[in-house]
């Protein structure tokens, strides 16, 4: 389903690239916007450095059909529905920097178009969207909603999992801005959960703590196993065979996580526990 929107991607990294292929290959018509000058020449070329199969053809083809064009600078009021897909590195505390994305939603506020969408697709503690609104509104642009679509894809399978997700979670506080974005993905052939923005901000963190939980979980019945001369593949079998745990569980022994999003996840939760888990870092309350 094309919707009309003319979508705006700010940061064409490893997510925003896919996220504007992949909205392009779904017959929106995409801009993509970067800083960095050698990545805008790099995919305008349809050259990409991550080995990711099946995206260079993607990329090359929605050049090649005009769905997507790649950018140093774009005009205000071009975009209706902005994504931010910058990074939000861990500090050396662990907690996100954020700057890269209050930068980007500056840079949104100045291009978007009246009544538009600002979407947040980089990782960010729940809370971030109430303070990019907040920055929007001082900025003069009540006119602009925030929503938050959590990437979920995996390291290796970005283009499958861009276009077959397990599902697609769309975070909103205004129902009619909701709406838009998941219009964007109905041609997506997976469940679309709709929830409140903070939701759909914790539910990434809730997935890489879990997947991060199950590597540690069954790095430690590895060893076990080893202490006690078990058949380790054998073990997991029999777990997942438990339709409790279900055979897709992300349950193996492994050296570390396949992606960036998991070790920050970790990173996040021990500095939580390391300040003896009385306040939330990420909004302050007691967590009890
Ligand atoms: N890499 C993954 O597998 C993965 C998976 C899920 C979620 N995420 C999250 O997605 C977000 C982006 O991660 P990434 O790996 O794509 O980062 P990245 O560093 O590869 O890409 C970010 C891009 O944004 C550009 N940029 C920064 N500020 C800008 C601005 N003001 N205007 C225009 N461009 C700007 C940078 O030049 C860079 O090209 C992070 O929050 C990350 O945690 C990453």
């Amino acid at each position: 389903m094309v919707t009309g929107e003319r979508v705006l991607v700010i940061g064409v990294g490893r997510i925003g690239a896919v996220t504007a292929i992949g909205l392009a290959h779904l017959l929106h018509d995409v801009t993509g916007v970067d800083t960095n000058a050698e990545r805008v020449e790099e995919l305008r070329a349809g050259r990409l450095r991550e080995a990711e199969p099946g995206l260079r053809a993607a990329l090359k083809s929605a050049l090649r059909l005009r769905q997507l064009r790649f950018e140093r600078a774009v005009a205000p009021g071009d975009h209706d529905v902005t994504f931010l897909c910058v990074d939000t590195p861990p500090l050396p505390g662990g907690e996100p920097d954020l700057r890269q994305l209050f930068a980007a939603g500056e840079f949104a506020a100045r291009v978007t178009a009246r009544g538009g969408v600002v979407v947040t697709r980089s990782t960010v503690p729940p809370g971030t969207g109430d303070r990019l609104e907040a920055a929007l509104r001082a900025a003069g642009r009540r006119d602009l909603a925030v929503v938050h679509v959590p990437e979920f894809l995996r390291e290796g399978r970005a283009w499958e999992d861009f276009r077959e997700p397990d599902r697609v979670a769309i975070g909103a506080n205004d129902p009619a801005a909701g709406e838009r974005v998941a219009r964007l993905f109905t041609d997506i052939a997976a469940p679309v959960y709709r929830m409140d923005r903070v939701t759909a901000e914790l539910a990434k963190y809730a997935a890489n703590a879990y997947l991060a939980t199950a590597v540690s979980f069954a790095n430690e019945m590895a060893d076990l196993a080893a202490c006690f001369g078990a058949d380790t593949d054998r073990l997991f079998e029999v777990l997942k065979a438990d339709r409790r745990i279900g055979r897709e569980a992300y349950l193996g022994p492994g050296l570390g996580f396949g992606g960036t999003a998991c070790r920050r996840t970790r990173r996040r939760s021990s500095t939580s526990r390391r300040r003896g888990a009385s306040s939330c870092t990420s909004c302050g309350r007691p967590s009890g």
